[in-house]
């Protein structure tokens, strides 16, 4: 009789939501179609050096599609190549030793882009892998959309919603930053769901002059003014606004600040209070959107369909309205970013948005 696979899944970088969902679908698809045998490795690649597994069947993946975060737990420092815990040293070894241990005849390994190099240099060990990409970001190459990025859009929105009813009660300039590292996908969709009067993106640097000058425009028509602002933005000329700087990751600037740096500029220039509302983490929490579910489900089952193809070295991709793959060494260790003609930024100026960089 022949053996049944044998599939870890692990879920690396930053969480969001619809990583359980994913968890669910490649679990389910494995299980059900080809009777699989499924282990979960927790807190990503590190679980592969601390052995932590456990096993994900039916039972262990119910009642999970809708809940935020993940059950497996994540880590953002542990790259197994160039090891933290081991002051920096490659231990890939080691996490291959632990796979064949374990007899894992293949990983999905659901992440962003420092998950995808990481899975690509696996892959090139000959520990078989497919990527399924996730980030809030939306920032991945060779997709259209990750999943996450509709749930942290949704916040955005709801909180310009919020925003917008107490600065017009105040006559305020309200500025509300989001994250997306260096890509403005998060500001560009949400500010334009929450009907942002300016938006401001790192692939636009802008000037706080033309932010101000928008917001002189209001007020002398009694409008209060919503700022939609990414944490990659930066002033034309100017460096990034860099929160903490964490040694030991892989990316180890950590963004955040530059919304209230905006307002201490922007004050003197304008005749309104301006508040900041840093919108943080809450991005990144809860339940996923009813689209990031099914985006998660589709990609996860996709993810089952290439193990079974035994097509590895693919992660999971969106191209218009399909569901298919692209060679990871294509697409590690690369950003996709707001082209700066992208429709969405000519309809914004069309209906007035101001971008900051006139
Ligand atoms: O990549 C996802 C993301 O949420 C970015 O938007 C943000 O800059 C970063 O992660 C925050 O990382 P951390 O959770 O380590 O603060």
């Amino acid at each position: 009789m022949m053996r049944a696979m044998h599939i870890g899944i692990l879920t690396g970088g930053g969480d969001c939501p619809g990583l359980n969902a994913v968890i669910r679908a490649v679990t389910l698809a494995l299980v059900n179609e080809c009777g699989a045998r499924v282990t979960g490795i927790e807190r990503g690649f590190l679980g592969l050096l601390t052995r932590r597994v456990r096993p994900l069947g039916i039972a262990e993946v119910a009642g999970i599609l809708a809940e935020g975060g993940t059950i497996l737990g994540t880590h953002n420092k542990c790259d197994p190549f160039h090891y933290f815990g081991a002051g920096g040293a490659d231990c890939s070894g080691q996490a291959m030793d632990f796979a064949r241990e374990l007899g894992l005849d293949a990983l999905v390994a659901i992440g962003g882009d420092g998950t995808m190099s990481i899975a690509d240099r696996f892959t090139a060990l000959g520990l078989p892998v497919v990527g399924v990409p996730k980030t809030i970001d939306n920032d991945l190459m060779g997709t259209d959309r990750t999943f996450g990025f509709d749930s942290a859009v949704a916040v955005v929105a709801e909180a310009l919603d919020r925003l917008s009813t107490t600065a017009r009660s105040h006559g305020r300039v309200m500025i509300a930053e989001t994250m997306g590292r260096y890509a403005g996908w998060i500001a560009l969709e949400g500010g334009m769901a929450g009907g942002a009067d300016v938006i401001l993106l790192p692939e636009l640097p802008f000037s706080v002059e033309a932010v101000a000058a928008r917001c002189r425009e209001r007020e002398s028509r009694g409008e209060p003014t919503l700022v939609c602002i990414a944490e990659g933005a930066r002033v034309r000329g100017e460096g990034l606004t860099v929160q903490a700087t964490v040694a030991d990751s892989p990316d180890p600037l950590r963004l955040g600040g530059v919304g209230q740096a905006l307002q201490h500029r922007l004050q003197p220039l304008v005749e309104s209070e301006v508040r900041t509302t840093l919108l943080g983490h809450v991005q990144r929490g809860g339940s996923p959107t009813p689209y990031d579910r099914v985006l998660a489900t589709r990609f996860g089952y996709q993810a089952a369909q290439l193990v079974r193809r035994r097509q590895f070295g693919h992660m999971v991709a969106l191209q218009g309205d399909d569901c298919t793959s692209v060679p990871i060494a294509q697409v590690a260790g690369r950003n996709r970013l707001v082209p700066v003609d992208h429709a969405l930024l000519s309809a914004a100026r069309g209906i007035g948005v101001a971008l900051g960089d006139d």
